[in-house]
């Protein structure tokens, strides 16, 4: 018998890096998913046609390639905590352009569908908290650093005000961003490092910049509550502001970069709400939040300055 299983991926609102510093964020999911189907099987090994992979694995390898070390540890930290009947065969793919990959795919989205595939094959019952945190383990067990936020997104699906380990869903119905990807993938964990080295430096510049940001979170999270999407776009306008004022080395517009102001000025000019870099930065992806009948042109003019759309919707449903 085989199961299959998809989660989503994730779009960070406001709040990034403060989440790392144990303040708040808005996290949403992104239809962006990743499939797994699972079969018990003689031996583990996880298939990643996409990627050319097939890799037969134990549950006490030191350590996992760097292509499928996400769903391998998800089934060693799952068997860790519920013991494995037998060994699985899982097949992982990505419904992403390459483009969508750089931009929205997760490590979280693997991870949270492996854990879920196997939960329902072997009939073992998970609440959704009990997902997550097994999900967040894993995650930092691979990576090392993170707040978890991708993973609530994977799980919980929706749109989340997200605090280290505590997903909280918020009301979001009609929620409608514009995405675009810079052209520049994202090199998340080294910038972490980078913005965790500087807060040694001077922690209290950044732990004023992060309070003020948590400021902004909890009033944007009343502003999707009562669609009020204007309001939004002008909370999203100052978070960048502030991303642009944490200095990393070598960089001299904060976490955000040339490509990222030419995409946000773009998005501003004609007529959206508000925009802001999402995400790590430096590369990576913008958001923009426009008047419905401003987003056509807001789309046109993020291309025009180089951007590529992500035709994705948000606000979809977690693993399932
Ligand atoms: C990266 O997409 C978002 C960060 O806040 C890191 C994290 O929360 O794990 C920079």
């Amino acid at each position: 018998m085989e199961t299959m299983s998809r989660a989503p991926g994730k779009l960070m609102l406001l709040g990034e890096h403060a989440v790392v510093y144990g303040r708040k964020c808005i996290v949403t999911a992104v239809d962006a998913p990743v499939t797994v189907s699972l079969r018990s099987h003689e031996k583990f090994v996880i298939n990643a046609p996409d990627l050319k992979i097939s890799h037969e694995f134990t549950l006490s390898d030191p350590e996992y390639p760097k292509e499928v070390s996400f769903a391998a540890t998800a089934v060693k930290m799952f068997n860790a905590k519920f013991a494995l009947p037998s060994p699985v065969s899982i097949t992982t793919k990505s419904l992403l352009s390459s483009e969508r990959k750089v931009g929205l795919g997760s490590s979280a989205s693997v991870t949270a569908a492996v854990m879920k595939a196997l939960s329902n094959h072997f009939s073992i019952k998970l609440e959704k908290k009990e997902l997550f945190d097994l999900c967040y383990k894993t995650i930092l067990e691979v990576q090392k650093v993170g707040s978890g936020f991708d993973a609530a997104a994977a799980v919980f699906g929706g749109t989340l005000m997200y605090k280290k380990g505590q997903p909280m869903p918020i009301k979001s119905e009609g929620l409608d961003l514009t995405i675009g990807y810079t052209g520049m993938p994202a090199h998340t964990t080294e910038i972490v490092r980078k913005v965790a080295a500087q807060v040694d430096e001077q922690p209290g510049y950044y732990e004023n910049i992060f309070d003020e940001i948590e400021k902004l979170v909890i009033m944007a999270t009343k502003a999707i509550e009562e669609k009020d999407w204007a309001s939004l776009g002008s909370l999203m306008n100052e978070n960048q502001e502030f991303l642009r004022e944490m200095q990393v080395p070598s960089e001299e517009l904060g976490v955000s970069s040339e490509i990222i102001e030419k995409l946000i000025n773009s998005a501003l000019d004609a007529g959206a709400y508000g925009a802001k870099l999402s995400g790590a930065g430096v590369g990576d992806c913008i958001i923009a939040i426009s008047p419905i009948e401003r987003k056509n042109e807001v789309e046109e003019a993020i291309a025009r300055a180089g951007g590529t759309i992500i035709d994705a919707k948000v606000n979809v449903p977690g693993a399932e």
